[in-house]
């Protein structure tokens, strides 16, 4: 008998709530409305308007990346398809890895690596604090390891590798190539790819840039072009390989279908931080996460992660004692319309700060939001004191 067609669907009308939550979380998060409407385009992929487009997002995408280089390609998946775009042709079976870990994100790369059955060594920050380079120093000396892999902002426990210039320098010096995910931190905060001598820089759609989730990107240093030109025989990934994908981005010529809709999302999201200007964006995000951290802190509550090593793109707030996560992001959630973040790992909930979300309005309604929930769930928490900090620190006229 043929499969039937399910009676029981109803249409996105009757399960999509009138009012959206506003994603605070830590991604996807909201869209420009100019990303949204691109989104919603198909066009031909090898056309001559694709190639027109796809030269832009590679010229605008330099910039993003502070890099002059020529090996920026975009991966259809997500996120975690760009770093293993970038883990399996830069790292090879056999080959010594680094792989500094102080959260979540950071161990997939190195399991990445591993399952690339690579030789991985862990350099396992403690829990809370940013790498040290002088640690890593001592890592490099011993190993030797053809390539280093790191986390620019742990979204995960919101820790911030501040101090990534140093150890990309220090990798040079071994001839070491460096990995780097900037899925949360990209165009959020200064990443300087040729100046500091990164090798792969890894971004999503969803987070920094505040496209859509689905289309990545990762751009190569020409060191690490070298070393994928170079290899002998074939990737055992069909679809990662940055040989194969080089045809559609460089040559104008057929590797898979691209994501059209993505790309065009994409490319407007670009453009976007480009009339913003890099230095713009991160004065905006910078005082917009400074003044919610202060906010959460006039209400009483309390920061996960020192300051020398806080990540602003992502802020992680410590459970208050007598509540937990879920009941906080319930009661945000179904009650105040705003969505934010649980943890994996420490008692935190996590407020995103990234794109779209670095807006004044979209503040103050989500720190309310938080206030009221804790309130509510019975934590003695200073409502008017958050706000007017928020405002101080936002000095709204
Ligand atoms: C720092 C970081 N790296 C990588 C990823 C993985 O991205 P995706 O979930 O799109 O695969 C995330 C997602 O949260 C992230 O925050």
């Amino acid at each position: 008998m043929l499969v039937q067609a399910p009676t029981d669907i109803v249409s996105l009308d009757n399960i999509l709530p009138e009012e959206p939550l506003l994603m605070m979380g830590a991604g996807p998060v909201p869209i420009p409305a100019r990303v949204a409407a691109a989104n919603s385009i198909v066009i031909n992929h090898l056309g001559d308007t694709m190639a027109h487009i796809i030269e832009q997002v590679k010229s605008m995408s330099r910039y993003v990346f502070q890099t002059e280089s020529r090996h920026i390609l975009g991966v259809a998946g997500p996120g975690s398809a760009a770093m293993e775009m970038a883990v399996v042709n830069l790292i090879a079976p056999g080959d010594n890895v680094l792989s500094i870990c102080n959260g979540f994100f950071s161990h997939r790369l190195s399991e990445m690596a591993e399952r690339n059955e690579a030789h991985v060594s862990r350099y396992v920050v403690p829990d809370g604090e940013s790498a040290d380079p002088e640690k890593v120093a001592q890592l490099l000396e011993e190993l030797k390891p053809s390539a280093l892999t790191i986390v620019q902002g742990e979204t995960s426990n919101t820790v911030y590798n501040s101090r990534l210039p140093e150890i990309c320098a220090l990798a040079k010096q071994h001839n070491c190539l460096v990995i780097t995910d900037a899925v949360c931190t990209l165009s959020t905060m200064p990443l300087a790819m040729d100046e500091w001598g990164v090798d792969a820089v890894i971004t999503g759609g969803q987070k920094g840039l505040s496209s859509i989730p689905g289309v990545s990107l990762v751009a190569f240093s020409e060191r690490a072009w070298e070393v994928i030109e170079s290899r002998q025989g074939h990737l055992r990934h069909w679809c990662l390989d940055a040989k194969l994908a080089d045809q559609f981005w460089y040559k104008k010529s057929y590797h898979y279908t691209a994501p059209v809709s993505g790309i065009l999302a994409m490319h407007e999201a670009l453009r976007l931080i480009c009339s913003e200007t890099l230095q713009g964006r991160f004065d905006r995000h910078e005082r917009c996460s400074l003044a919610l951290q202060g906010a959460i802190e006039a209400l009483g509550l309390s920061l996960y992660v020192a300051p020398e090593s806080r990540l602003n793109s992502v802020v992680g707030i410590n459970v208050p004692d007598g509540v937990t996560g879920p009941e906080i992001l319930a009661l945000m959630s179904g009650k105040h319309r705003v969505e934010i973040s649980g943890s994996f790992g420490p008692n935190i909930v996590r407020i995103g700060q990234m794109g779209e979300q670095c807006r004044t309005h979209h503040l103050f309604r989500t720190v309310h939001a938080l206030g009221a929930s804790v309130r509510e769930l019975g934590v003695n928490v200073d409502l008017p004191t958050g706000v007017a900090e928020l405002e101080k620190r936002l000095q709204v006229s």
